[in-house]
């Protein structure tokens, strides 16, 4: 039995140690669970890796990473966390800007022990206003539909229920998810939702545009700047003025445009090819990727600045597997728009294709399940999907998840644990075979996790490639 309450738990950032050690005493007496951090960078480190704290308590000026920055990260990872900020005497016009940006309150060094723990009781009690406002919130917004999109998951739910708040500022914002996911639409649906609606949405491939035309496509050039500028060329930047821009794949940026891109956003000015006059322009910017852009920073592929820059607020995308509530609606939604306009009259899904449906793993995500509606669509000639009309891979999946219940137990019994030893030790050689040793290839096809197969592997002594 655990009827006690759960202790507040509270992040202390502070470069000073004596400080930090004798702060970090003094609040467990009061009874915090204080986590510490020795600088704006072990702070963030801590954020990512540790879940939510209610309290952050954080020295304003460090070296390297400031107070500043450890508010923000932490309010994008949660902005019912309250943060404070410790300041010295001089400083309290940055720690008014800290309020501005959304801390809590500041508290002048040296303090006064009673004053610090009512300070932070009264935080905390903001905390858990605002836990239950947005859990009150999250319930009244039970639509089921945000933009063009459709969805009724938990997951998805939450994510319109932030659209809605976010898409009406001006807020950069990052959007994160697997290929196929709806990242494009969530980007279009935040510009509809906006008041720059109806002003341009630009998407970019940053993906696509070969590197040396990068910054006239982005800022555009002029007459002459090189060998087959004939004439000025107004950039994507200068065409989305007073809308949004949206910087699909910005993870494919070269590293050089990066600081480009950078500088826009910090000055909200273009320099065109060519130019000596820099151009102010209103553009809101939506990036997205499938790359876990984090990672990227940290193998120092992607800038961290412009990371942070774009990352103001992130919003992820979840995978079709992790959502299968969502499949029957997105069946539904896709069935009403191809017998629409392929002119036919589809009503549903037979139960058993919903079935084969519903146990599919979508490697593809939404956009799989939309080509394979569109495909079943076209080659029905009942009113209802059946079978026959899904593609072939997913009905031999199916097939081999039936096997099971065609199996007879023999007369004379079986060595079961052998049995299902040799089945997996079959599958896994088979994956690693068709993966080329790739194991997280391999993870894939037998839709186990990474860490999964790397276990079985060993388990089994097989021996694969270290991806
Ligand atoms: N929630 C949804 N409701 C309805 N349609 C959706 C939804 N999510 C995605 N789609 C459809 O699935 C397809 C893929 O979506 P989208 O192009 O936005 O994905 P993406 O994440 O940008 O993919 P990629 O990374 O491959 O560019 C589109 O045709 C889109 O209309
Ligand atoms: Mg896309």
């Amino acid at each position: 039995m655990n009827a006690e309450p759960q202790k507040p738990r509270l992040l202390l950032v502070d470069d000073e140690a004596s400080l930090r050690e004798m702060t970090r005493i003094l609040l467990g007496r009061e009874g915090f669970d204080v986590v510490t951090a020795a600088s704006g960078e072990e702070a963030l480190v801590k954020l990512e890796g540790e879940g939510t704290f209610d309290l952050i308590l954080t020295d304003l000026r460090m070296t390297g990473l400031t107070g500043l920055d450890v508010l923000s990260a932490a309010k994008r990872r949660d902005p019912s966390t309250q943060v404070i900020m410790m300041t010295a005497y001089a400083s309290s016009e940055t720690a008014v800007a800290a309020m501005k940006s959304g801390a809590y309150d500041y508290i002048e060094k040296p303090f006064k022990r009673e004053a610090l723990v009512v300070l932070l009781l009264k935080a905390l009690e903001k905390r858990q206003l605002m836990q239950e406002n947005f859990i009150l919130k999250r319930e009244a917004a039970s639509r089921t539909s945000f933009g063009r999109m459709v969805g009724k998951s938990p997951k998805m739910k939450g994510l319109f229920s932030l659209l809605e708040r976010v898409a009406g500022a001006r807020t950069t914002i990052l959007i994160q998810g697997e290929s196929g996911t709806g990242k494009e639409l969530v980007a279009r649906a935040i510009h509809e939702n906006s008041p720059r609606a109806d002003r341009p949405f630009i998407a970019v491939n940053c993906g696509a545009i070969p590197e040396q035309l990068l910054e006239g496509e982005f800022f555009g050039h002029m007459k002459g700047a090189f060998t087959g500028a004939h004439r000025d060329r107004v950039g994507l930047f200068m065409a989305a003025d007073g809308g949004t821009i949206f910087l699909d794949e910005v993870g494919e940026l070269p590293l050089q445009m990066q600081v480009k891109l950078l500088r826009v956003l910090q000055e909200r000015k273009i320099q065109p090819v060519g130019s000596v006059v820099e151009t102010v322009v209103d553009v809101r910017v939506v990036a997205a990727t499938n790359k876990d852009l984090f990672e990227e920073v940290q193998t120092k592929r992607f800038r961290e600045d412009l990371y942070y820059r774009l990352n103001v607020i992130q919003l992820e995308v979840p995978p079709l597997r992790e959502r299968s509530e969502d499949i029957p609606l997105l069946i539904q939604h896709f069935l009403g728009r191809f017998s629409q306009e392929q002119d036919k009259r589809i009503e549903g899904v037979s139960p058993r294709a919903m079935e084969v449906l519903l146990n599919y793993s979508y490697p593809g995500n939404v956009r799989e399940l939309e080509n394979i509606i569109e495909r079943a669509v076209t080659l029905e000639l009942d009113t209802l999907i059946s079978t026959e009309v899904l593609p072939t891979p997913m009905m031999r999946k199916e097939q081999f998840l039936r096997l099971a219940s065609d199996l007879e137990l023999p007369e004379e019994g079986l060595e079961l644990e052998q049995m299902v030893e040799n089945l997996e030790r079959s599958l896994l050689l088979q994956a690693i075979e068709r993966s080329q040793g790739n194991r997280t290839e391999a993870a894939k096809l037998l839709g186990i996790s990474f860490r999964s197969i790397r276990y079985r592997l060993d388990k089994y002594g097989i021996s694969a490639d270290e991806s």
